[in-house]
């Protein structure tokens, strides 16, 4: 997989660039990912990426010239027989679909991303229009700009390529990957302070360990996120152990 990002700040990815994870993608020749000064596509003098809004209001509006450049010198680095409109090319907004696992699913499938990093007061509508594919948010609040939500994106993104865990069964137990919140885990010591790993952690049997987690994963998202166990395939023991549940804690 190749992502490309186009920021003003390229050097806002150097650390996160430099961590396990992506050393690691990197490494295995798995994942590439090439940051671009979006500076670098303009071509007066003062490297002029913004400009004020027609019609008036406050602040500056990212102009269309330097970014629709560099998302077609991104795409020029294309794959051989790669068609255009496989390319996903996503602007990072608060206007765009809230990400999620599954969409972070969807987008470790693709061969190719290009993000762009917003920024200012907003950028020009025609980049939505006619450049962009996708629009991603992170949530219901304004970041100052694209790149925060961009490496989250990444970050969600990069882990799930096949071969850039460690161990290939991690990113199945995460929470949110079957729609569930992910049970709890424990570690040595057994005893810490007084309080016990549960003993069926210590069983050595398999069977009873899944079936443990599966519950405690279920009891967890009905207690802390009951809206994701609506959007999630239970078998019909799960209903029952879901109903029990409630039933027993509402006696409580
Ligand atoms: N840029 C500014 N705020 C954002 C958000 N919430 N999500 C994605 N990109 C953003």
């Amino acid at each position: 997989m190749r992502i490309d990002i186009l920021t003003l700040f390229p050097e806002m990815f150097q650390s996160v660039l430099g961590s396990a994870i992506f050393k690691r993608a990197s490494d295995r020749k798995l994942v590439k990912i090439v940051v671009h000064n979006i500076r670098d596509y303009t071509h007066d003098k003062h490297r002029t990426v913004d400009d004020y809004p027609f019609g008036g209001g406050a602040g500056m509006v990212l102009k269309p010239e330097p970014i629709f450049e560099a998302v077609e010198a991104a795409k020029a680095g294309a794959y051989p027989g790669e068609e255009d409109g496989d390319l996903p090319v996503i602007l990072l907004t608060p206007q765009g679909r809230l990400f999620s696992q599954r969409i972070a699913q969807e987008l470790s499938g693709k061969s190719r991303l290009i993000l762009i990093c917003g920024h200012y007061e907003g950028v020009d509508e025609r980049i939505r229009e006619h450049l962009a594919t996708d629009e991603i948010s992170l949530g219901d609040y304004v970041l100052s700009g694209g790149e925060l939500a961009a490496m989250v994106v990444i970050d969600a993104v990069v882990r799930l390529v096949p071969g850039v865990l460690g161990s290939a069964a991690s990113p199945v137990d995460d929470s949110h990957a079957a729609g569930l919140l992910e049970y709890p885990q424990y570690t040595r010591p057994p005893v810490f302070r007084g309080w016990a790993v549960p003993e069926v952690l210590l069983s050595g049997n398999h069977a009873l360990i899944a079936g443990w987690r599966r519950e405690q994963a279920l009891i967890r998202t009905l207690e802390r996120r009951p809206e994701l166990l609506a959007k999630t395939n239970l078998t019909p023991a799960e209903e029952r152990f879901i109903e029990n549940y409630k039933n027993s804690s509402c006696k409580r």
